[in-house]
């Protein structure tokens, strides 16, 4: 089979096409001719080296696909051959074929195409775990989302939407911010204008909001908790800003009963991802089908050219989801 290899970490010209053996699945596992793969920051980060991929995945990169399925291991009642799924996979995305959990594959909603479908899983059991399992937002809630037209953002701002909270988000150009300011229920925020602390507590008469998701961390840490409302659920997924945060007031989360979390997914056991992938299928799947909710694509690219992909992600010029296409994935 055909797929993208890291040749030693670097710059995106470090993604190269390559062949390896096309892989067997095992028990519980299948085999998927892929017809998309999302692409997603932590695929660069794996490509910087600074991200490895855990124990017994594979070394390809990749988090997300959607295709066919070719072939099943033992002991797995679904999917069948020829079904078409997404799924969410450990690595080995960038690939003609690759194995899946079937435990973490999810049927393809009948509205959308594979390129719509491969953009979901990493980013919606990503939000799942922090917004819903975590933060446990309700209607009537109002959540921060940093980060609004990333995949993981945008994810975040439909869920929020589906579960009836006021949305706050930041984004760094002012396309983004009016892109943002169109969708309901969300006020965009440009951060380098803006002070979002001042602006969520102008905007919530000074009590702040219940459920902040941060990809930022960081500077952002000390300001967040600046505007966390009393029993505010902070959730960390990444730090783009840095790893260490300075300026942390212990007096305002102890006054303000704040919990703060962080989670990576990549690396959890398969019975928490599926039991992720069960509540999506029961409580996102239906918004797919319903056309309530779905990714945003921003651009595709053929397999081969991943590394214009990771080009354009690094510029964060994109708006939504970046997703690599494969034509006839069942003939390599
Ligand atoms: N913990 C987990 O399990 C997990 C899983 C998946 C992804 N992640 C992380 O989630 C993040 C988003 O992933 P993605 O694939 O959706 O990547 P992405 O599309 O590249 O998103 C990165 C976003 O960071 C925003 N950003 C950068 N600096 C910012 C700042 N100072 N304030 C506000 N926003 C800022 C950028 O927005 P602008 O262009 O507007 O600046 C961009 O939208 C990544 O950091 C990724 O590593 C974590």
């Amino acid at each position: 089979m055909h797929a993208i290899a890291i040749a030693g970490y670097g710059g995106p010209d470090r993604l190269q096409l390559t062949q390896r053996p096309r892989p067997s699945p095992g028990p519980g596992e299948v085999l998927i001719a892929v017809h998309a793969a999302g692409v997603n920051r932590p695929d660069i980060l794996q490509r910087q080296g600074q991200y490895p991929p855990p124990p017994g995945a594979s070394d390809i990169p990749g988090l997300e696909v959607a295709g066919v399925v070719a072939a099943t291991g033992p002991g797995v009642p679904w999917p069948v051959p020829g079904d078409r799924v997404a799924a969410l996979v450990t690595g080995g995305g960038y690939a003609t074929h690759c194995i899946a959990e079937a435990a973490l594959c999810l049927p393809m909603p009948a509205s959308m195409d594979m390129t719509r479908a491969a953009a979901i899983p990493e980013n919606w059991f990503t939000v799942w775990a922090h917004l819903v399992l975590f933060a446990g937002l309700r209607a009537g809630e109002s959540v921060l989302i940093h980060g609004g037209s990333s995949g993981i953002g945008l994810a975040a701002i439909q869920l929020a939407q589906a579960r009836g909270a006021r949305i706050f988000t930041t984004a760094g150009t002012s396309d983004k911010v009016a892109r943002l300011n169109r969708m309901p229920s969300v006020t965009a925020i440009p951060y380098r204008e803006q002070d979002f602390v001042e602006v969520v507590q102008d905007a919530t008469g000074g009590r702040g909001v219940d459920v902040i998701l941060d990809m930022v961390g960081g500077r952002y840490l000390a300001r967040n908790i600046a505007a966390a409302a009393p029993d505010c659920r902070i959730a960390l997924i990444a730090a783009i800003d840095g790893l260490v945060a300075d300026g942390i007031r212990i007096d305002r989360i102890m006054t303000h009963r704040i919990t703060i979390s962080g989670n990576t997914l990549r690396d959890k056991p398969i019975a928490y991802k599926g039991a992720i992938a069960a509540a999506l299928r029961e409580m996102a799947w239906p918004l797919f089908e319903q056309g309530a909710a779905g990714p945003i694509i921003d651009r595709t690219y053929p397999l081969a050219q991943a590394a214009e992909a990771h080009k354009r992600m690094e510029t964060s010029a994109h708006f939504g989801k970046l997703v690599l296409t494969i034509d006839n994935p069942v003939d390599d």
